[in-house]
């Protein structure tokens, strides 16, 4: 008998679990989809440019703004994507995410000129504003806490991804084929979109707007039978706790009590963008031209490899090592790679100005291209994905959606900046100059986290709180 009833509590288990297993998978999926999406329109720039400049007879100045102009988008539909997926729930947001990019794809594979290609980076832009502000957010409202930590890291890793495929894409193309690179962004639009329609409305927003018998099923799906109950109880505590304090405004993102996380949040996605991570990644062909690498494939080849994958493969290292060395140590140790390869990417620059166009090119080209993969590793492991899981970490929960709008939108405004102004910026006063700005930046931004970043590592989001409310200097997180 007692063995009956075990069988059947396991199978009832079991059943429960693969239930939850399958709902998890597909949060996993819409999350993972985003990010790749978001990665594919950052990255296919660096392959079409070249066609695109030549079917168009384009310059260096039309060439910036069809890079950056997506960030532009991204800027503007940031800041309202947390307003919106309040007021319409995060699903809606997500597809309407999938179809701008979509659109965006269409609108730049069949552009007849400059003028449309460039509100077809706007479109694509804005898609992926929607995304990158609202995937994370639906994934760590979806996910059980006990992998909460890892979904933001995995959701960098989903960018890299996308930047490598595109860069693949280009790889396998030829460059006069950029209207194809763009319309394949057509693939993982439709099956985010599809993805969507599929996943459970956030069960958090659901209580939040009263649709509890909704907000108990969405539960179900990524929550095991006999916890759904106290889940949400949790969740409707949490909330009533949060409506006593009352509706959150733009006004209280700016209160003294949330000062210093603001400046942290700002300031890490300030020096994130400033420390040259998308000039690379978007004018890698162009740095490796400059570099002395003559044919166009021989460029995409080392874009993809020294850029895309060294891109996807360090980015593991923080998936594994964040929740084990700490936030702190591998921004450290991440700056310090990235000024020094940086640093030799201006040297190389600059001996090369000193030598006959011809001779120097190659040792300049393999001191930039060993210097690139450093870079890129050390940005992977450490600005890249601890920023943003920083970010996510630092605000109260009655402010975070806003919060975190406000710094991914900054993140885009100083992407922005270095986008539409790094080749501007080179051809004013060199490659070797604008290499040695950018590694001063790292000095800057080193400065700044050990003097203003708090180590978050192994705390509640409530005793993040706390330690800010005791007030101190960052030290004192560390006692
Ligand atoms: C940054 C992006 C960048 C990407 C590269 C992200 O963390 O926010 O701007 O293109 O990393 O992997």
């Amino acid at each position: 008998m007692a063995t009956a009833a075990r069988t059947r509590r396991s199978a009832s288990k079991g059943k429960g679990s693969s239930r939850v297993m399958k709902g998890l998978l597909v949060v996993a999926l819409v999350t993972f989809v985003a990010g790749l999406l978001f990665g594919y329109d950052q990255g296919v720039i660096a392959g079409a440019l070249a066609g695109i400049g030549k079917d168009f007879r384009v310059g260096d100045v039309a060439k910036q703004i069809i890079t950056s102009w997506v960030t532009l988008g991204a800027l503007f539909s940031a800041l309202v994507a947390g307003t919106l997926a309040d007021r319409f729930g995060r699903k809606p947001i997500l597809i309407t995410a999938g179809i701008l990019f979509s659109g965006g794809a269409l609108i730049q594979g069949f552009a007849p000129g400059v003028p449309v290609l460039t509100a077809g980076r706007v479109v694509t832009g804005f898609g992926i504003g929607f995304a990158s502000t609202i995937a994370p957010l639906y994934a760590a409202e979806m996910a059980p806490s006990e992998i909460r930590g890892r979904i933001v890291s995995t959701y960098q890793l989903a960018i890299t991804v996308g930047i490598f495929l595109a860069y693949l894409v280009s790889d396998l193309l030829e460059p006069g084929r950029w209207r194809e690179m763009f319309l394949i962004g057509l693939v993982p639009g439709i099956v985010l979109i599809t993805g969507v329609v599929f996943a459970p409305e956030s069960a958090r927003w659901l209580a939040k707007v009263g649709r509890k018998r909704k907000a108990r099923q969405s539960l179900a799906t990524v929550t095991r039978p006999a916890e759904v109950k106290s889940s949400l109880d949790d969740l409707e505590h949490e909330l009533a706790h949060e409506k006593k304090e009352g509706d959150s405004t733009w006004g209280d993102v700016f209160k003294p009590s949330v000062r210093k996380a603001l400046i942290v949040g700002l300031g890490l996605s300030f020096f994130q963008q400033v420390t040259g991570i998308n000039a690379i990644i978007y004018y890698a062909n162009t740095i490796f031209e400059s570099a002395g690498l003559t044919s166009t494939k021989a460029q995409t080849t080392a874009t993809l490899y020294c850029v895309g994958l060294t891109n996807v493969l360090a980015t593991f290292v923080a998936v594994a090592y964040v929740d084990r060395f700490g936030r702190k140590p591998l921004l450290f140790l991440g700056l310090v790679g990235m000024f020094v390869s940086l640093c030799a990417v201006g040297l190389g620059f600059a001996i090369e100005s000193t030598k006959d166009v011809g001779s120097g090119a190659s040792i300049v080209g393999i001191i930039t291209m060993v210097a690139l993969v450093i870079f890129i590793a050390s940005f992977a492991f450490s600005l890249g994905p601890v920023v943003w899981t920083i970010i996510s970490e630092i605000f109260p929960n009655r402010i975070r959606g806003r919060a975190v709008s406000l710094a991914t939108a900054a993140n885009w405004g100083a992407a922005f900046l270095v986008t539409e102004f790094f080749l501007s910026i080179v051809n004013g006063i060199g490659e070797s100059a604008t290499f040695f700005i950018l590694a001063a930046m790292c000095v800057l931004a080193y400065i700044f986290i050990w003097r203003y970043v708090p180590e978050t590592k192994g705390r509640s989001l409530e005793e993040i709180q706390a330690q800010w409310a005791k007030g101190g200097s960052t030290k004192s997180w560390e006692e």
